[in-house]
């Protein structure tokens, strides 16, 4: 087959149609009922002990630190109570060997230690007073209240919640694998090291980046519907949304607050039909699920988030590389039958290792329209290594990576459909004509070109939606989303806590 005959046929296997997607829509509402009903699903669908979303007039300085993607990241965030906010972060690497640790102790302590650093920097009056009282005081209860920051911890890894700051992990997702960690009250861990340093701190909230990411966009972009859902696409994937209480037919143990009707899900949509009763499953997608360390799991979030693109995209490369009559980035002077060296990519290149190949290649292959693909084949040569792309290779590789983006894109509209379907907003007349506000935040949405429009085409296709309905879908960044998000919960947990103990009140999210 010629290099265009073959590119096709690969092509062709990304094609995800109206008629898969609106099968797969329906799929996914059906797992969400079965997620509330019990446990062990493939939806999670996991209560969040918050029972409402902000009206953007709360008030006060939070904390709030972020671990579930390559970085992790701390700030603090002053909220003016009047949908804006002021936030001062700091953000640093996770060491690869921490996220696979012997222990969790590793992390924990590495993760306290920067919000030491954080404080100190960036809160050095509060931190200096707090050290002249560390000779009498061991613990933050014993602090003044005032004293004591808040803090929302953003904790994006599936875990079972069972009050506003306590939750025991699930499994690991995203790379991170730390045995020891599973089944522990992940709060408790963070609370632990902290006060091994004598901080000031107070986890006070548990928060799902995608919880975040609902409650900070409802408090900057209010609206009659309210944000109906949050939604990562970056590293991973998944969504949080508004759920009536009276649909949640497995037990929710513990304290909340009943009053509004309503609490917040944690899908965990990323492990979406781990079954594949819809699910496309390509030989190169079989072969990634393979090579992880959670084989069978989060099947959903391996077509769909930006720790898995590049990766698709690579081992179709190296399968089509291993084909001595396709003419693909090859090396045309090569005299050996090793396929590697009849190839014009450097050996150290990413091509050749797993997770080599960034999904930001693919974000200038789809930026870039020029007849030359002169960005692209730039791209090529400086972050894979590859020598002299021809315009051919360059095109292929565009086919190619466009082909499993959009197919990315096209099953990211699958869940956004299901929610906004499941939610009924679309339908309730009293939101006759309104916007329907969804919060998404992650490199994909936000770097990937194209990547919302592609999903706005195929919500046009769906059932129920149609092109009317997808014009009623307002998908908007939350910037920040977790940061925010974290901070705001840790504000009701706070007020909640001093609800309990007879202190003021201080502020309350809507239903
Ligand atoms: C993974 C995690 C999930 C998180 C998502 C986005 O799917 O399991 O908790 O929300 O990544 O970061």
């Amino acid at each position: 087959m010629t290099l265009e005959a073959e590119t096709k046929a690969v092509v062709a296997q990304f094609d995800y149609t109206n008629e898969d997607v609106n099968k797969a829509v329906k799929e996914f509402i059906r797992q969400m009922g079965e997620g509330l009903e019990k446990e062990g699903t493939s939806l999670s669908q996991i209560p969040t002990y918050v029972t409402g979303v902000p009206k953007g007039t709360e008030k006060g300085l939070y904390m709030a630190v972020d671990l579930g993607g390559t970085n992790f990241r701390v700030c603090s965030i002053n909220l003016n109570g009047d949908t804006t906010f002021n936030l001062t972060f700091s953000k640093v690497a996770i060491p690869r060997e921490l996220m696979v640790a012997k222990s969790a102790k590793e992390l924990f302590a590495f993760l306290a230690k920067q919000i030491e650093l954080f404080l100190k920097e960036h809160h050095g009056d509060q931190f200096e007073k707090h050290v002249r009282r560390r000779m009498t005081v061991t613990s933050p209860e014993g602090f003044k209240d005032e004293e004591v920051f808040r803090l929302g911890f953003t904790f994006s890894f599936p875990v079972q919640q069972i009050g506003i700051n306590k939750g025991k992990l699930i499994r690991w997702t995203k790379g991170f694998d730390i045995p020891d960690a599973v089944g522990k009250d992940v709060c408790a861990l963070l609370q632990q090291e902290i006060d091994i340093l004598h901080l000031p701190v107070k986890v006070a909230a548990l928060v799902n980046d995608t919880v975040g990411t609902l409650m900070a966009r409802s408090y900057t972009s209010p609206g009659k519907t309210g944000t109906v859902l949050g939604a990562i696409f970056g590293t991973g994937t998944n969504g949080a949304y508004v759920e009536k209480l009276a649909n949640i037919k497995k037990p929710v143990t513990g304290e909340f607050d009943k009053s509004t009707g309503l609490m917040v899900v944690n899908t965990e949509w990323g492990s979406f039909d781990n079954q594949l009763n819809v699910l496309p499953n390509t030989k190169w997608d079989i072969e990634l699920d393979k090579e992880t360390p959670n084989p069978g799991i989060q099947m959903y979030e391996k077509r769909v988030s930006g720790m898995f693109l590049g990766e698709i995209v690579r081992l179709v490369i190296v399968d089509l590389l291993k084909k001595p009559e396709v003419s693909l980035f090859k090396d045309e002077n090569s005299s050996t039958n090793d396929w590697k060296s009849t190839t014009s990519i450097a050996p150290n290149s990413g091509v050749f290792t797993q997770w080599g190949l960034d999904t930001s290649v693919m974000s200038v292959a789809a930026a870039d329209t020029t007849p030359e693909l002169v960005a692209l084949r730039q791209a090529l040569e400086e972050q894979l290594h590859i020598y002299s792309p021809s315009l051919d290779d360059a095109q292929t590789f565009k086919a190619i990576a466009a082909a499993v983006g959009r197919r990315a894109a096209r099953l990211s509209a699958v869940a956004i459909a299901a929610i906004v379907l499941q939610s009924g907003t679309l339908t309730d007349p009293a939101y006759d004509g309104e916007e329907i506000d969804i919060g998404v935040d992650g490199s994909l949405v936000e770097h990937y070109p194209y990547f919302r429009d592609m999903i706005y085409e195929a919500l046009g296709q769906i059932e129920g939606i149609g092109a009317e309905g997808a014009k009623r879908i307002r998908i908007g960044i939350a910037k920040d989303g977790s940061g925010v998000g974290a901070a705001l919960i840790a504000l009701v947990a706070a007020d909640m806590e001093k609800r309990t103990s007879g202190a003021d009140y201080i502020g309350e999210l809507r239903d």
